[in-house]
């Protein structure tokens, strides 16, 4: 079957679909990008992601390249062309096609758009059974970590490293040594039925997920607790999970070779995940707006 992936106005079929060589996220990574999940015929977190992706523009002054509505049309045509039952959505915006030039463009110069979609095994067993592996490492990127950028080379870099040594992902971890997030994911302990996270500033990217989950929490027995953590202070965790769309919420069961509690995806990870996933099949809370974290 033919694969389509939405390009600056067409749908083309999946080897038609190229970029410019000038697009500046090519010679720049002047560029930004949402991934949302669709999960069975659920947008997961649709408006948190695409609040962000506003807010993310909006940092970089680039242009919505269409109206919000167009772009919710264009993602389901997309998912309807590649008849998706679970699929990742990624949609890159960038500031459009210009001569090399370190300022930015004149304003009328039109912004890329490109919503590309793949199959998705959100329930992947092998993850959800076995858990994952992780190995902390310098987080290497740059001060504004909040913006959603299409300049991934740290955290690609930190898998890879990750994935060389033995492991699953990187938890990366910042000048004062204190954990910021995965490669890819936010990162979370759990200690005495407290889940405990980096607070969300520049140093992270507050995850539309996290927002869920800190509002799930408060309608449990467990605390969300925003504090900086160490590696040493993770070894010692009950448990430990990451979340983002397309992980959702993962257990983590291994931390720089010191097992977590039975070295098994535990109680907490098990509750947050089915409330997470009840969440998104619209069973508990209304969608929720990306900045505040509140429900709409
Ligand atoms: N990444 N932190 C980082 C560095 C991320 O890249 C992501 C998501 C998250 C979680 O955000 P959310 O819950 O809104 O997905 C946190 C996506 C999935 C990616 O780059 O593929």
């Amino acid at each position: 079957m033919a694969r389509y992936i939405y390009i600056n106005g067409q749908y083309a079929p999946y080897h038609h679909a190229v970029s410019h060589v000038e697009d500046r996220a090519y010679l720049f990574g002047d560029a930004i990008y949402e991934v949302i999940a669709y999960i069975n015929g659920y947008y997961a977190d649709e408006r948190a992601h695409l609040d962000r992706l506003e807010r993310s523009l909006k940092e970089l002054k680039i242009e919505m390249p269409v109206s919000r509505r167009n772009l919710q049309l264009l993602m389901r045509e997309v998912i309807r062309k590649n008849r998706h039952k679970n699929a990742a959505i990624y949609i890159q915006i960038s500031r459009g096609r210009a001569k090399r030039d370190f300022k930015f463009p004149a304003n009328d110069t039109p912004p890329s758009l490109m919503i590309m979609t793949w199959d998705y095994d959100f329930e992947s067993k092998a993850i959800v059974e076995k858990g994952l592996r992780i190995k902390t490492m310098n987080d290497l990127r740059w001060k504004r970590r909040d913006i959603k950028t299409i300049l991934l080379l740290p955290q690609s870099m930190a898998k890879q490293e990750a994935v060389d040594c033995g492991y699953d992902d990187a938890w990366m971890v910042d000048d004062h040594g204190f954990i910021t997030e995965g490669s890819s994911n936010n990162a979370y302990i759990v200690k005495d039925k407290k889940i405990i996270t980096r607070p969300v500033s520049c140093d992270i990217l507050k995850g539309a997920t996290r927002n869920a989950i800190e509002k799930l929490c408060d309608q449990s027995d467990y605390k969300f607790i925003e504090q900086d953590f160490t590696p040493e202070e993770a070894y010692e965790a009950d448990e430990a999970f990451v979340s983002s769309a397309t992980a959702m919420i993962a257990p983590v069961v291994e931390i720089d070779d010191h097992k977590l509690g039975n070295g098994k995806p535990s109680e907490v990870f098990h509750f947050v995940r089915k409330e997470y996933l009840d969440y998104v099949h619209g069973l508990k809370m209304q969608p929720m707006s990306w900045e505040s974290g509140l429900n709409a």
